[in-house]
């Protein structure tokens, strides 16, 4: 099986994070965003992944050619010379994702994170005979989403409405989809958007089916839902009682330590924290509901709380860092500092408090 990967987009809403790396590669949960997808793709049988792209592409393929030879699955890239939505990215990669198997193939947006229930995915689109599968789950705020009204026993969607101006429904699109290669009949090599033109139509003609994603789900693209994001998927680890997640007297909640970590005495960790690859914790430090990417060092008795600090970057001593403050890679907080929503730039060195949320550029 096929599947693609929507990766264009700058990822504006993640910045300072994605001054440095490219959205999909921004880490969550100690590993880049784009790798939990392609695990999850990988699991079901996939073996070629084609990212549509429209920057950078030599960048995150230098990046996964690792992940290709260690998960044994083909990664290419299909680049646009302009951005065509989230339809015309099919239609370019048409000649990628059709073969004489005449197999359906999956369509994935970048920045959401869940369980990936694929399997039950294929299972479902063999069931119900339509040419196109989507994902939905509820929400509480769906205007800023897709949403579709479905006939709740068989699945079919009788409207699919992207970012309705009126309340239509909150069931909404978790943008994960699985079609059949006819769907790209559907599909001109135009700027075009397959939540505004595509579905709406194949709606129409009630060949569009819709599954309630089980567990959990959520748009990581921007801090607060990112922070939110990582309590759910910690929450989704304890419920399959993985054995990724920390344990000890330090811990609080559900932890995610990387084994190259260094943690040190009297800290006082979680809940819903991830600590990256090579980090440095010193003695005596508090930490909650933050996420501490790959080589940040925290020296003694900093307190970190709802806040990311970004790959390489140190904290000082005494230091408190909270409510959705985000450092870009390489930021260097004196000790003493207290930082409150502050939004810094890559390799920028604090010395003086931020107050209040604001961007230090
Ligand atoms: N290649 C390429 N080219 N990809 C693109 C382009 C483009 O021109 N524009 C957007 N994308 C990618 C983004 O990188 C992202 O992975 C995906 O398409 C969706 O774009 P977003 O900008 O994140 O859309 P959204 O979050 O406002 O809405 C979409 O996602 C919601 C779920 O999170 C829609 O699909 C909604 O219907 C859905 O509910
Ligand atoms: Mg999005």
């Amino acid at each position: 099986m096929k599947a693609l990967i929507l990766v264009g987009g700058f990822g504006t809403r993640l910045r300072p994070l994605t001054l440095s790396y490219p959205k999909p590669l921004v880490d969550f949960a100690n590993k880049p965003m784009i790798l939990h997808q392609i695990e999850a793709l990988e699991a079901v049988g996939v073996t070629e992944v084609v990212l549509a792209i429209n920057y950078q592409p030599e960048e995150m393929l230098n990046f996964l050619k690792d992940f290709e030879k260690k998960l044994g699955i083909k990664i290419t890239c299909s680049q646009e010379t302009e951005p065509l939505g989230t339809a015309g990215p099919l239609a370019l990669a048409r000649d990628k994702l059709v073969d004489d198997s005449g197999e359906p193939f999956f369509v994935l947006n970048s920045d959401v994170i869940s369980e990936y229930p694929l399997k039950q995915m294929i299972e479902f689109h063999k069931s119900h005979g339509g040419e196109a599968s989507i994902m939905v789950t509820k929400v509480d705020e769906p205007s800023k989403y897709g949403v579709v009204v479905m006939e709740e026993s068989t699945g079919q969607v009788e409207r699919f409405v992207e970012k309705p101006k009126l309340f239509v429904g909150n069931k909404i699109n978790a943008g994960i989809y699985l079609l059949d290669p006819s769907v790209l009949d559907r599909i001109e090599l135009r700027p075009t958007s397959i939540e505004k033109e595509v579905f709406p139509n194949i709606a129409k003609e009630k060949k569009l089916y819709a599954m309630v994603l089980p567990g959990f789900w959520m748009d990581i693209g921007q801090p607060r839902d990112y922070i939110t994001g990582l309590r759910l998927y910690l929450d989704s680890l304890k419920k399959k009682s993985s054995p990724k997640l920390a344990f000890g007297p330090h811990i609080i909640g559900n932890v995610l330590v990387d084994e190259s970590a260094k943690i040190g005495e009297g800290c006082l960790i979680g809940p819903d924290v991830a600590i990256g690859p090579g980090c440095v914790v010193e003695s005596g430090v508090r930490l909650s509901r933050c996420t501490v990417m790959r080589g940040v060092r925290i020296k003694k008795h900093a307190c970190i709380c709802s806040s990311i600090i970004g790959w390489h970057s140190t904290v000082g001593q005494w230091a408190r860092v909270e409510n959705m403050t985000i450092l870009g890679a390489d930021v260097h907080v004196g000790d003493e500092i207290y930082t409150n929503g502050g939004v810094v730039l890559p390799h920028k060195e604090i010395k003086s408090s931020i107050l209040k949320p604001e961007i230090v550029m």
